[in-house]
């Protein structure tokens, strides 16, 4: 079970928030009516510990990409901060974020699009040591290369380390995208739905591998979903994002098992082939049709079958690890009036 006081924390969010200003067409530039605002993170704390993965799930456009994206420093956030290994790397720029550039990878969707086609699979996979570890031989980086695909099971490793990403199927594609992750032995691994373009068949074994990297390297992942049937294999922590908003946060068996949010229970409810050894508690909650969001109040409001008077009013996200049946159930946090 976790118990966050023996664990020691790698990364951590603090008040994330990041809008997009979307303009409408060319009358956008006098009426300023015509822009209008995207809320893809707003106002997101998340605390990452060693060796523990963190599952970010919700729907498609919920925000999880940009969160995903803050938390790499790829895009700058409008507020908040991030605090790497206790140093607030927030305004750092490039020369200092060489560690945290190192101890941070990514792992996208698509390996079709993010491996480039023109590049042999060991040029691929050495691209970041080229890049990190200038000082080191041709010789010394294939060593690398041949141990990181050794270690994600791209065997016969020199055959296909000279082969082009084409030739590879989508699973194996996906394992040189983490032996690429890998190479640099990293701290974290942000893995943005890394398995939701492959075969159902091969979803399975890359879940596995990952789950064996992070005990054997000590690795620990922010896991992007939007299909909750495969977090709770690999899951510690889970946050629910609703419209730019962490709706319900805790460990992943007490947020799947007791789901407080009418959206988390909307979300089990919509999980097309449940387990139904960890997912016995689905109810049915019907959900109002429509993507309205409600600004200003609960984002949920206009989709929700409890909302309420005091809905059009923000909730905040509180703790409410006494609402579960079971006794001293570690912190479970939900935004919603209902538990007020
Ligand atoms: N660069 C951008 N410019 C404008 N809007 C964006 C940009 N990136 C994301 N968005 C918007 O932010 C919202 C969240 O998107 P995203 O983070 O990709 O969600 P998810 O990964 O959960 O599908 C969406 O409404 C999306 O259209
Ligand atoms: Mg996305």
């Amino acid at each position: 079970m976790l118990n966050s006081t023996f664990l020691q924390e790698i990364l951590r969010a603090e008040n994330l928030k990041k809008y997009f200003r979307i303009s409408k067409g060319i009358m956008s530039a006098m009426r300023p009516s015509s822009v209008s605002l995207v809320k893809a993170v707003d106002d997101i704390s998340l605390r990452l510990d060693e060796g523990q993965v963190y599952v970010i799930a919700g729907e498609s456009g919920s925000g999880k990409s940009t969160l995903a994206r803050l938390l790499l420093r790829a895009v700058e956030p409008d507020e908040g901060r991030i605090i790497f290994k206790d140093k607030d790397i927030t305004e750092k720029k490039d020369a200092d974020l060489k560690e945290f550039r190192r101890s941070v990878q990514m792992v996208h969707q698509d390996a079709y699009t993010s491996l480039d086609p023109r590049m042999k699979i060991l040029d691929i996979i050495m691209e970041p040591i080229t890049i990190h570890d200038k000082g080191s031989t041709r010789r010394e980086r294939q060593e690398k290369v041949y141990k990181a695909m050794e270690d994600v099971k791209l065997e016969p490793v020199v055959e296909l380390s000279s082969n082009y990403p084409y030739s590879l199927s989508g699973g194996q594609r996906q394992r040189v995208a983490l032996a690429r992750a890998l190479v640099l032995r990293p701290a974290v691994i942000i893995a943005d739905e890394p398995v939701s373009m492959l075969d159902v068949s091969v979803r399975a074994g890359i879940l596995e591998l990952m789950k064996d990297l992070k005990d054997k390297f000590r690795i620990s992942y922010v896991y992007i979903t939007h299909d909750l049937s495969t977090s709770r294999y690999i899951g510690d922590k889970i946050a629910i994002m609703y419209a730019g908003k962490v709706v319900e946060m805790g460990a992943v068996d007490t947020v799947l098992f007791n789901p407080l949010h009418p959206y988390t229970q909307a979300l089990i409810d919509a999980v097309s082939e449940p387990n139904p050894s960890n997912l016995q508690k689905t109810r049915s909650i019907p959900i109002r049709e429509g993507e309205k969001i409600f600004s200003g109040g609960c984002n949920f409001y206009f989709r929700c079958p409890y909302s309420m008077d005091k809905c059009k009013k923000e909730p905040s996200l509180n703790n409410q690890s006494g609402t579960d049946q079971s006794e001293g159930s570690p912190d479970h946090f939900v935004s919603c009036f209902l538990y007020d």
